[in-house]
Protein backbone atom coordinates (compact mmCIF):
# COMPACT_ATOMS: atom_id res chain seq x y z
CA UNK A 1 0.00 0.00 0.00
CA UNK A 2 1.03 3.92 -1.09
CA UNK A 3 1.64 5.64 2.10
CA UNK A 4 1.49 9.82 1.95
CA UNK A 5 3.61 10.73 4.63
CA UNK A 6 3.36 14.67 4.94
CA UNK A 7 6.95 16.21 6.27
CA UNK A 8 8.31 12.88 5.62
CA UNK A 9 11.76 14.61 5.10
CA UNK A 10 11.82 15.23 9.14
CA UNK A 11 12.94 14.08 12.19
CA UNK A 12 10.21 11.62 13.30
CA UNK A 13 8.74 11.62 9.32
CA UNK A 14 12.14 10.31 7.74
CA UNK A 15 12.82 7.37 10.78
CA UNK A 16 9.23 6.27 10.01
CA UNK A 17 9.59 6.27 6.35
CA UNK A 18 12.51 3.49 7.06
CA UNK A 19 9.74 1.48 9.47
CA UNK A 20 6.88 1.38 6.35
CA UNK A 21 9.23 0.21 4.08
CA UNK A 22 10.34 -2.27 6.80
CA UNK A 23 7.00 -3.33 7.37
CA UNK A 24 6.16 -3.95 3.42
CA UNK A 25 4.53 -0.48 2.92
CA UNK A 26 5.67 2.18 -0.13
CA UNK A 27 6.10 5.51 1.74
CA UNK A 28 5.73 8.82 -0.53
CA UNK A 29 6.79 11.69 0.93
CA UNK A 30 5.86 15.63 0.25
CA UNK A 31 7.60 17.64 1.79
CA UNK A 32 8.53 21.39 1.69
CA UNK A 33 11.94 21.34 3.16
CA UNK A 34 11.18 24.43 5.46
CA UNK A 35 12.59 22.68 8.33
CA UNK A 36 14.08 20.11 6.59
CA UNK A 37 16.99 19.22 4.27
CA UNK A 38 17.47 17.30 1.21
CA UNK A 39 20.32 15.68 2.13
CA UNK A 40 17.94 13.30 4.52
CA UNK A 41 16.65 11.62 1.15
CA UNK A 42 20.28 10.64 0.80
CA UNK A 43 20.28 9.24 3.93
CA UNK A 44 17.22 7.31 3.74
CA UNK A 45 18.78 6.09 0.29
CA UNK A 46 21.47 4.70 2.06
CA UNK A 47 19.22 2.70 4.23
CA UNK A 48 16.86 1.99 1.61
CA UNK A 49 18.97 1.14 -1.01
CA UNK A 50 16.77 3.74 -3.18
CA UNK A 51 16.06 6.88 -2.99
CA UNK A 52 12.21 7.13 -1.58
CA UNK A 53 9.43 9.03 -4.20
CA UNK A 54 9.13 12.79 -3.17
CA UNK A 55 7.16 15.96 -3.82
CA UNK A 56 8.90 19.00 -2.47
CA UNK A 57 5.68 20.99 -2.24
CA UNK A 58 3.67 22.55 0.56
CA UNK A 59 0.52 20.23 1.63
CA UNK A 60 -1.35 23.48 1.71
CA UNK A 61 -2.14 23.03 -1.38
CA UNK A 62 -5.95 21.37 -2.59
CA UNK A 63 -5.14 20.79 -6.16
CA UNK A 64 -1.21 19.74 -5.29
CA UNK A 65 -2.63 17.20 -2.43
CA UNK A 66 -5.42 16.19 -5.08
CA UNK A 67 -3.26 14.92 -7.68
CA UNK A 68 -0.39 13.11 -5.89
CA UNK A 69 -2.95 11.14 -3.84
CA UNK A 70 -4.56 10.19 -7.06
CA UNK A 71 -1.27 9.84 -9.14
CA UNK A 72 0.90 7.68 -6.63
CA UNK A 73 -2.91 5.95 -5.43
CA UNK A 74 -2.34 6.48 -1.59
CA UNK A 75 -3.89 4.20 0.23
CA UNK A 76 -3.19 6.02 3.62
CA UNK A 77 -1.47 9.03 5.08
CA UNK A 78 0.79 9.97 8.13
CA UNK A 79 0.46 13.62 8.76
CA UNK A 80 3.85 14.97 10.07
CA UNK A 81 4.11 18.49 8.52
CA UNK A 82 3.70 21.27 10.89
CA UNK A 83 5.55 24.27 12.60
CA UNK A 84 6.88 22.98 16.17
CA UNK A 85 8.50 25.31 17.47
CA UNK A 86 6.90 26.52 20.46
CA UNK A 87 8.17 29.80 21.64
CA UNK A 88 8.11 31.24 17.43
CA UNK A 89 4.22 30.31 17.98
CA UNK A 90 3.48 32.35 20.50
CA UNK A 91 5.09 35.57 18.36
CA UNK A 92 3.50 34.14 15.04
CA UNK A 93 -0.17 32.45 16.18
CA UNK A 94 -1.60 32.85 13.21
CA UNK A 95 1.55 31.23 10.98
CA UNK A 96 1.38 28.17 13.06
CA UNK A 97 -2.97 28.30 13.15
CA UNK A 98 -2.32 28.58 9.53
CA UNK A 99 0.34 25.95 8.90
CA UNK A 100 -0.53 23.69 10.87
CA UNK A 101 -4.53 24.05 11.25
CA UNK A 102 -5.16 24.66 7.42
CA UNK A 103 -2.76 21.57 5.91
CA UNK A 104 -4.48 18.92 8.19
CA UNK A 105 -7.79 20.32 7.16
CA UNK A 106 -6.35 20.37 3.24
CA UNK A 107 -5.15 17.04 3.73
CA UNK A 108 -8.79 15.52 5.32
CA UNK A 109 -11.01 17.11 2.39
CA UNK A 110 -8.43 15.29 -0.23
CA UNK A 111 -8.81 12.10 1.45
CA UNK A 112 -12.06 12.43 1.63
CA UNK A 113 -12.87 13.47 -1.92
CA UNK A 114 -10.55 10.62 -2.98
CA UNK A 115 -11.89 7.45 -0.82
CA UNK A 116 -8.62 7.54 1.32
CA UNK A 117 -9.88 6.90 5.02
CA UNK A 118 -6.59 5.79 6.50
CA UNK A 119 -4.87 8.98 8.87
CA UNK A 120 -2.08 9.06 11.41
CA UNK A 121 -2.13 12.59 12.83
CA UNK A 122 1.26 13.73 14.68
CA UNK A 123 -0.33 14.89 18.59
CA UNK A 124 2.18 15.53 21.41
CA UNK A 125 2.12 15.07 24.89
CA UNK A 126 1.95 19.04 25.01
CA UNK A 127 -1.50 18.76 25.02
CA UNK A 128 -1.53 17.36 28.97
CA UNK A 129 0.25 20.64 29.85
CA UNK A 130 1.29 19.15 33.93
CA UNK A 131 -0.77 16.34 34.48
CA UNK A 132 -2.62 16.15 37.56
CA UNK A 133 -1.92 12.34 38.08
CA UNK A 134 1.04 10.05 36.51
CA UNK A 135 1.64 8.33 34.71
CA UNK A 136 -0.92 10.24 32.69
CA UNK A 137 -3.59 7.99 30.41
CA UNK A 138 -5.15 9.12 27.45
CA UNK A 139 -8.58 9.72 29.67
CA UNK A 140 -6.71 12.77 31.39
CA UNK A 141 -8.86 15.94 30.62
CA UNK A 142 -7.02 18.03 28.85
CA UNK A 143 -6.45 21.90 29.81
CA UNK A 144 -6.30 24.79 27.90
CA UNK A 145 -2.76 25.03 26.44
CA UNK A 146 -0.05 26.66 27.38
CA UNK A 147 0.91 27.64 23.75
CA UNK A 148 -0.08 28.14 20.19
CA UNK A 149 1.85 24.97 19.08
CA UNK A 150 0.31 23.09 21.98
CA UNK A 151 -3.40 24.59 20.87
CA UNK A 152 -2.47 23.48 17.28
CA UNK A 153 -2.07 19.92 18.29
CA UNK A 154 -5.78 20.05 20.16
CA UNK A 155 -7.22 21.42 18.05
CA UNK A 156 -6.00 19.15 15.00
CA UNK A 157 -7.19 15.98 17.38
CA UNK A 158 -10.89 17.61 17.76
CA UNK A 159 -10.76 18.14 13.97
CA UNK A 160 -10.27 14.27 13.55
CA UNK A 161 -12.80 13.51 16.58
CA UNK A 162 -15.27 15.69 15.05
CA UNK A 163 -15.05 14.78 11.44
CA UNK A 164 -15.45 10.62 12.56
CA UNK A 165 -18.34 11.59 14.93
CA UNK A 166 -20.11 13.21 12.02
CA UNK A 167 -19.94 9.46 10.15
CA UNK A 168 -17.70 10.85 7.60
CA UNK A 169 -15.75 7.95 6.10
CA UNK A 170 -12.15 8.76 7.64
CA UNK A 171 -10.32 6.51 9.94
CA UNK A 172 -7.99 8.22 11.77
CA UNK A 173 -5.30 7.75 15.17
CA UNK A 174 -3.67 10.66 17.27
CA UNK A 175 -0.71 9.87 18.27
CA UNK A 176 0.49 11.54 21.48
CA UNK A 177 4.15 11.26 21.07
CA UNK A 178 6.18 11.67 24.36
CA UNK A 179 9.73 12.90 24.41
CA UNK A 180 11.67 11.80 21.16
CA UNK A 181 15.54 11.03 21.37
CA UNK A 182 18.04 9.17 19.29
CA UNK A 183 18.61 8.15 15.68
CA UNK A 184 18.56 5.32 13.30
CA UNK A 185 20.96 3.00 14.64
CA UNK A 186 23.07 3.25 10.74
CA UNK A 187 23.32 7.28 11.84
CA UNK A 188 22.89 8.10 8.14
CA UNK A 189 19.28 9.71 9.54
CA UNK A 190 18.54 12.06 12.66
CA UNK A 191 17.32 15.36 14.21
CA UNK A 192 18.84 18.20 12.33
CA UNK A 193 17.83 20.71 14.52
CA UNK A 194 17.85 24.20 13.01
CA UNK A 195 19.88 26.78 14.92
CA UNK A 196 20.33 26.27 18.28
CA UNK A 197 18.43 23.63 19.49
CA UNK A 198 15.30 23.69 21.89
CA UNK A 199 15.22 20.20 23.17
CA UNK A 200 17.30 18.35 25.42
CA UNK A 201 19.01 15.32 23.67
CA UNK A 202 20.61 17.72 20.67
CA UNK A 203 21.66 20.43 22.76
CA UNK A 204 23.95 17.61 24.60
CA UNK A 205 25.19 16.04 21.92
CA UNK A 206 26.17 19.00 20.19
CA UNK A 207 27.90 20.16 23.78
CA UNK A 208 29.45 17.12 23.84
CA UNK A 209 30.52 17.64 20.48
CA UNK A 210 31.65 21.20 21.27
CA UNK A 211 29.34 22.96 19.10
CA UNK A 212 28.28 24.81 21.92
CA UNK A 213 29.70 25.16 25.07
CA UNK A 214 27.81 24.13 28.27
CA UNK A 215 24.42 23.16 28.88
CA UNK A 216 21.61 24.80 31.06
CA UNK A 217 19.66 22.37 32.90
CA UNK A 218 16.26 24.32 33.68
CA UNK A 219 15.96 24.14 36.77
CA UNK A 220 16.58 21.90 40.12
CA UNK A 221 14.32 22.85 42.54
CA UNK A 222 11.40 21.09 41.30
CA UNK A 223 9.07 18.71 43.28
CA UNK A 224 10.73 15.84 41.45
CA UNK A 225 13.62 13.22 43.39
CA UNK A 226 16.68 15.11 41.99
CA UNK A 227 15.10 18.38 41.73
CA UNK A 228 15.42 18.29 37.75
CA UNK A 229 11.96 17.49 35.93
CA UNK A 230 10.82 14.24 34.87
CA UNK A 231 10.03 13.45 31.16
CA UNK A 232 9.25 9.48 28.98
CA UNK A 233 12.07 10.06 26.56
CA UNK A 234 10.98 7.18 23.82
CA UNK A 235 13.91 6.37 21.09
CA UNK A 236 12.38 7.38 17.49
CA UNK A 237 12.33 4.01 15.97
CA UNK A 238 10.03 3.09 18.79
CA UNK A 239 8.31 5.94 17.87
CA UNK A 240 8.17 5.44 14.16
CA UNK A 241 7.06 2.03 14.46
CA UNK A 242 4.11 2.83 16.57
CA UNK A 243 3.25 4.38 13.80
CA UNK A 244 3.38 1.59 11.14
CA UNK A 245 1.15 -0.77 13.98
CA UNK A 246 -1.54 2.21 13.86
CA UNK A 247 -1.63 2.30 10.21
CA UNK A 248 -1.90 -1.38 10.23
CA UNK A 249 -4.63 -1.64 12.98
CA UNK A 250 -6.90 1.09 10.74
CA UNK A 251 -6.28 -0.79 7.06
CA UNK A 252 -7.36 -3.84 8.96
CA UNK A 253 -10.12 -2.42 10.77
CA UNK A 254 -13.17 -2.27 8.50
CA UNK A 255 -15.43 -0.59 10.08
CA UNK A 256 -15.96 2.73 7.35
CA UNK A 257 -15.40 5.48 10.29
CA UNK A 258 -13.29 5.44 13.46
CA UNK A 259 -11.18 7.58 15.71
CA UNK A 260 -9.10 7.45 18.34
CA UNK A 261 -5.97 8.26 20.58
CA UNK A 262 -2.96 6.93 22.16
CA UNK A 263 0.12 7.77 24.13
CA UNK A 264 3.35 7.16 22.15
CA UNK A 265 5.95 6.29 25.16
CA UNK A 266 7.83 4.26 27.58
CA UNK A 267 6.18 4.58 30.79
CA UNK A 268 8.94 5.68 32.78
CA UNK A 269 9.66 9.21 34.05
CA UNK A 270 13.51 9.91 33.47
CA UNK A 271 15.13 13.10 34.95
CA UNK A 272 17.56 15.42 33.36
CA UNK A 273 20.33 14.57 35.37
CA UNK A 274 19.54 11.38 34.67
CA UNK A 275 19.84 11.35 31.32
CA UNK A 276 23.25 13.58 31.48
CA UNK A 277 24.69 10.64 33.79
CA UNK A 278 23.48 7.93 31.24
CA UNK A 279 24.61 10.57 28.23
CA UNK A 280 28.04 11.00 29.82
CA UNK A 281 28.41 6.98 30.40
CA UNK A 282 27.52 6.17 27.12
CA UNK A 283 29.93 8.56 25.34
CA UNK A 284 32.67 8.28 27.47
CA UNK A 285 32.73 11.74 28.06
CA UNK A 286 31.83 14.57 30.88
CA UNK A 287 29.12 16.78 29.94
CA UNK A 288 29.84 20.77 30.25
CA UNK A 289 27.03 22.06 32.35
CA UNK A 290 25.40 24.29 34.92
CA UNK A 291 22.20 23.99 36.85
CA UNK A 292 20.04 27.69 35.97
CA UNK A 293 16.94 28.92 36.27
CA UNK A 294 13.58 26.70 35.42
CA UNK A 295 12.33 27.59 31.81
CA UNK A 296 9.01 29.15 31.98
CA UNK A 297 6.09 26.43 31.03
CA UNK A 298 7.90 23.93 31.64
CA UNK A 299 6.05 21.08 33.07
CA UNK A 300 7.83 19.24 36.22
CA UNK A 301 6.96 15.66 35.02
CA UNK A 302 5.05 14.20 32.54
CA UNK A 303 5.49 10.55 31.10
CA UNK A 304 3.32 8.13 29.24
CA UNK A 305 0.80 5.48 30.83
CA UNK A 306 1.49 3.18 27.72
CA UNK A 307 -1.07 0.53 28.45
CA UNK A 308 -3.54 1.58 25.97
CA UNK A 309 -1.66 1.59 23.14
CA UNK A 310 -0.18 -2.21 23.80
CA UNK A 311 -3.64 -3.64 24.83
CA UNK A 312 -5.31 -2.17 21.51
CA UNK A 313 -2.47 -1.97 19.02
CA UNK A 314 0.30 -4.46 20.36
CA UNK A 315 2.97 -1.96 20.11
CA UNK A 316 5.22 -1.02 22.89
CA UNK A 317 8.95 0.60 23.35
CA UNK A 318 11.42 -1.87 22.74
CA UNK A 319 14.44 0.14 23.28
CA UNK A 320 16.01 1.58 26.26
CA UNK A 321 16.98 5.34 26.87
CA UNK A 322 20.60 3.89 26.42
CA UNK A 323 20.55 2.92 23.12
CA UNK A 324 18.82 6.30 22.10
CA UNK A 325 21.47 8.10 23.67
CA UNK A 326 23.94 5.95 22.33
CA UNK A 327 22.12 6.26 18.68
CA UNK A 328 22.05 10.24 18.97
CA UNK A 329 25.76 10.33 19.80
CA UNK A 330 26.92 7.99 16.76
CA UNK A 331 24.27 10.46 14.59
CA UNK A 332 26.47 13.70 15.98
CA UNK A 333 29.28 12.16 15.48
CA UNK A 334 29.09 11.05 12.13
CA UNK A 335 27.93 14.92 11.19
CA UNK A 336 30.75 15.68 12.48
CA UNK A 337 33.22 13.64 10.39
CA UNK A 338 31.51 15.11 7.49
CA UNK A 339 31.91 18.62 8.98
CA UNK A 340 27.92 18.71 8.68
CA UNK A 341 26.89 19.76 11.99
CA UNK A 342 24.53 22.18 11.84
CA UNK A 343 25.30 25.74 14.22
C1 LIG B 1 9.20 20.27 24.20
C2 LIG B 1 7.98 21.12 23.95
C3 LIG B 1 6.85 20.24 23.48
C4 LIG B 1 7.27 19.47 22.25
C5 LIG B 1 8.52 18.66 22.56
C6 LIG B 1 9.06 18.00 21.30
C7 LIG B 1 8.10 23.04 25.47
C8 LIG B 1 7.55 23.69 26.70
N1 LIG B 1 7.62 21.85 25.16
O1 LIG B 1 8.91 19.36 25.26
O2 LIG B 1 5.72 21.04 23.21
O3 LIG B 1 6.22 18.62 21.85
O4 LIG B 1 9.55 19.52 23.04
O5 LIG B 1 10.06 17.10 21.61
O6 LIG B 1 8.94 23.59 24.80
N2 LIG B 1 16.08 21.01 29.26
C9 LIG B 1 17.19 21.52 29.92
N3 LIG B 1 18.10 22.23 29.18
C10 LIG B 1 17.96 22.43 27.82
C11 LIG B 1 16.82 21.89 27.17
C12 LIG B 1 15.89 21.19 27.93
O7 LIG B 1 17.35 21.37 31.13
O8 LIG B 1 18.81 23.10 27.22
C13 LIG B 1 15.11 20.22 30.04
C14 LIG B 1 13.71 20.81 30.06
O9 LIG B 1 13.54 21.67 31.16
C15 LIG B 1 12.85 19.55 30.18
C16 LIG B 1 13.67 18.47 29.48
O10 LIG B 1 14.99 18.96 29.41
O11 LIG B 1 12.72 19.20 31.51
C17 LIG B 1 13.18 18.16 28.08
O12 LIG B 1 13.09 19.39 27.36
P1 LIG B 1 12.75 19.41 25.80
O13 LIG B 1 13.64 18.48 25.07
O14 LIG B 1 12.74 20.85 25.37
O15 LIG B 1 11.28 18.78 25.73
P2 LIG B 1 9.92 19.24 26.45
O16 LIG B 1 10.05 20.56 27.10
O17 LIG B 1 9.46 18.12 27.31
Amino acid sequence: MNILVTGGAGYIGSHTVVALFEAGFNPVIVDDFSNSELRVLDGLEKILGFKPRYYAQNCNDPAVMRRIIRDESIGGAIHFAAFKAVGESMLEPLKYYQNNLGSLLVLVQTMLECGVTNLIFSSSATVYGQPDELPVTENALLPPSMSVYGNTKQIGEEILRDTSAAGKEIKAISLRYFNPIGAHPSAHIGELPTGIPNNLVPFITQTAAGVRPSLTVFGNDYNTPDGTCLRDYIHIMDLAEAHVESLKFLTENSSSSFYDVFNVGTGQGCSVLELIRTFEDVSGMPLNYRIGDRRPGDAAAVYADATKIYNQLGWRASRTMREGLADAWRWQQNMRIRDETPV
